[in-house]
């Protein structure tokens, strides 16, 4: 019985599994979970230290960063840049890539996070998450470039969220299937509760912002129409990482697509977009921008953004059919 066993003993059992590791990254992921304790426990008594709502600042998004996106993003680079294995780091919060500074020592590794997703529903008590994405470095430099950060996802070691919900869980994959961890914060652990996860080949939900349907495509509107005729449900908490962990233990598909105003989609390719691909198709299911796997594109800027559709392997195979289907009619 695996239930409940210790993240570290996990991550050591998975160490001794390959031959030529290290222990390195066994270290490096420690830290991202003792970062994760740090947000979890910012999140669960927000309302009581003076740390909801707007920081009155702009990100290089262009929106408004709440004052729990700057802490999020705090202490994630300060749990991480000390730590010895980074060569680097990138944030959604972040213009350009974080340096490790000179003072530490560094590593092979590179670390690109979200730091707090699902900013609006901060302040109204509903889940928000923490998504990061683990690649290791390909230039020879002490300090990663900026190539570094601009690989497909397809070359990613590691990647996954943590979900600050009712419960706080983390949820990951090395590429050796996608396992589901619940703090219990009596004793501050991350323990093994779903092992093994796999999304159901077709879901019976769809989550999409409807209040966007002025702007979609014909393939959109096609697609909602035989999710509908099939019975299917609408969910929408407008944090992705709640729309993707409840769509991948039940199965179902996220749509966030290019539209008429923009083809370039609203969710970050390599902070948001990479990470859940790596897990969805780790757990059986598919992610696409409508043309090409999620997985497959060639990042050009760090913050670049991309549509996505992701989910169960069918819903998402039925979506992708209908902007083909459009595609060949228009061209
Ligand atoms: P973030 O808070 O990191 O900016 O991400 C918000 C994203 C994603 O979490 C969610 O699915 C989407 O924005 C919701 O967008 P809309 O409010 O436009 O539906
Ligand atoms: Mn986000
Ligand atoms: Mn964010």
């Amino acid at each position: 019985m695996r239930i409940g066993m210790p993240l570290t003993k996990f991550l050591y059992e998975e160490q001794r599994k390959c031959p030529n590791c290290t222990g390195n990254f066994t270290d490096l992921f420690t830290d991202l979970a003792r970062g994760a304790k740090i947000i979890s426990r910012d999140v669960n008594r927000a309302g009581l230290i003076n740390i909801l709502g707007s920081a009155e600042q702009t990100n290089i998004q262009g929106e408004d960063v709440q004052k729990l996106d700057l802490i999020a993003n705090d202490a994630l680079i300060t749990t991480m840049e000390s730590g010895g294995h980074l060569a680097g780091m990138a944030s959604e919060e972040n213009e350009n890539i974080i340096p490790i500074p000179d003072e530490f020592p560094k590593g092979d590794y590179i670390l690109l996070f979200d730091p707090l997703d699902g900013s609006s529903n901060i302040d109204v008590n509903i889940s928000v998450g923490t998504i990061f994405s683990i690649l290791k470095k390909k230039t020879t430099n002490d300090d990663a470039e900026l190539s570094d950060f601009l690989q497909p996802g397809g070359e990613q070691v590691c990647a996954g969220y943590f979900l600050y919900g009712s419960s706080t869980m983390l949820v990951y994959t090395t590429g050796c299937g996608v396992h589901g961890f619940t703090l219990d914060p009596s004793v501050g652990e991350f323990l093994l509760s779903h092992e093994n996860i796999q999304v159901p080949e077709q879901g019976s939900i769809y989550s999409l912002n409807e209040s966007n349907s002025n702007k979609w495509h014909d393939s959109t509107y096609n697609f909602i129409k035989k999710a509908k005729a099939r019975g299917c449900k609408a969910r929408y908490v407008g944090s992705l990482v709640a729309d993707f962990h409840r769509n991948l233990l039940k199965g179902g598909v996220f749509l966030y697509p290019a539209d008429k105003e923009t083809n370039k989609g609203k969710l970050r390719l390599l902070y948001e977009a990479n990470p859940m691909a790596f897990i969805i198709e780790q757990a059986g299911g598919a992610a696409s921008s409508g043309t090409e796997n999620i997985m497959d594109i060639n990042p050009k800027d760090l913050h670049q953004r991309t549509p996505l559709i992701i989910g169960s392997k069918l819903d998402v195979e039925e979506a992708v059919q209908c902007c083909k289907a459009e595609a060949e009619l228009t061209s």
